[in-house]
């Protein structure tokens, strides 16, 4: 039976005998509305770790738009059912009370990090990323963490926030989990009407028909022809699409300024703000 835990101090009993018997602990950090995306991070962690706590809070301060948060979809019975299947042994799932019983005033810089892309788009975003995931590390104290590179730039932040924390844990990015017609999975999709939801699959066939386009075209024009073929679906407005060195995520301008290329879009559908991810180069 998987064990919802609501407090840090009982995290802290549940995981001592493990950490006495020095089994290895894995946590893979959610906001829950979990999918198989999510479901993707905990199989890995059950097979890397002798023990997997999944966390399950949505984390307030990580939301610029206080709509965004209320609408945020919040079901930890359903998310406890599929956990259980996939094998977690703890879902810390605290209130918010417990995770800041005083305001966090901690300010984080990843530059350049965060200075391109959801960055200045999402102000304070990353702060807030960085502010739990911080907390949870030290609430869990994990070997091994497991992020989806569906958030490639946060993949990106928590590794340069882990190195600037000189934490010990080690990152583990996993590849994006799809629909059959090539969406990303994101617990943002229960938003989309019917028809918003047929319309959002031109994102990510754009950007994989993009691959394709590149190999014939400079990155520049690569870069546009994605915006203005996503721009084209009714419906659908890019926010950006920036093609980036997949370390640094800053902007490059031709295909041999770096041998890690990845292209990220935020789209709006609606309401609904989408993002996704395509690797040129690695
Ligand atoms: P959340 O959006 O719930 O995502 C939790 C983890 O699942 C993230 O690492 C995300 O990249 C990964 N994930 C989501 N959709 C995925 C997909 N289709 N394929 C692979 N991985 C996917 O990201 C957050 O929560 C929060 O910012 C959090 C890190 C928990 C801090 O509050």
């Amino acid at each position: 039976m998987i064990k919802v835990v609501n407090t840090k101090k009982e995290l802290q009993e549940v995981l001592l005998p493990y950490r006495e018997a020095g089994k290895t602990i894995g946590l893979v950090p959610t906001m829950g509305a979990l999918h198989e995306g999510h479901a993707s991070l905990v199989r890995r962690s059950v097979s890397e770790n002798d023990v997997t706590v999944v966390s399950d809070f949505v984390n307030p301060t990580q939301f610029n738009d206080k709509n965004d948060l209320m609408n945020y979809p919040r079901c930890l019975q359903a998310d406890c059912s599929l956990l259980e299947k996939v094998g977690a042994q703890f879902v810390f799932a605290p209130s918010v009370e417990e995770m800041y019983p005083e305001p966090d005033t901690r300010t984080f810089d990843f530059t350049p990090l965060d200075k391109v892309m959801e960055g200045p788009n999402r102000p304070g975003h990353f702060n807030g990323v960085a502010q739990i995931v911080s907390k949870l590390f030290y609430a869990v104290e994990p070997d091994r963490a497991y992020f989806g590179e569906k958030d490639f730039q946060q993949l990106a932040i928590i590794r340069e926030m882990v190195r600037q924390l000189d934490l010990k844990v080690q990152i583990v990015g996993c590849p994006i989990v799809r629909e059959e017609d090539g969406m990303a999975l994101s617990s943002r999709n229960m938003l989309l009407s019917k028809a918003e939801r047929k319309l959002a699959a031109n994102i990510s066939l754009y950007l994989f028909e993009s691959r394709r386009f590149a190999r014939r075209n400079t990155l520049l024009a690569t870069r546009q022809w994605v915006i203005d073929s996503i721009n084209a679906c009714q419906g659908l407005e890019v926010e950006y699409y920036e093609i980036v060195d997949g370390r640094t995520l800053q902007p490059v301008d031709n295909w041999d300024a770096s041998d890690y290329i990845v292209g990220c879009v935020t789209v709006h559908c609606g309401k609904v703000r989408l993002i996704d991810n395509i690797k040129y180069k690695e």
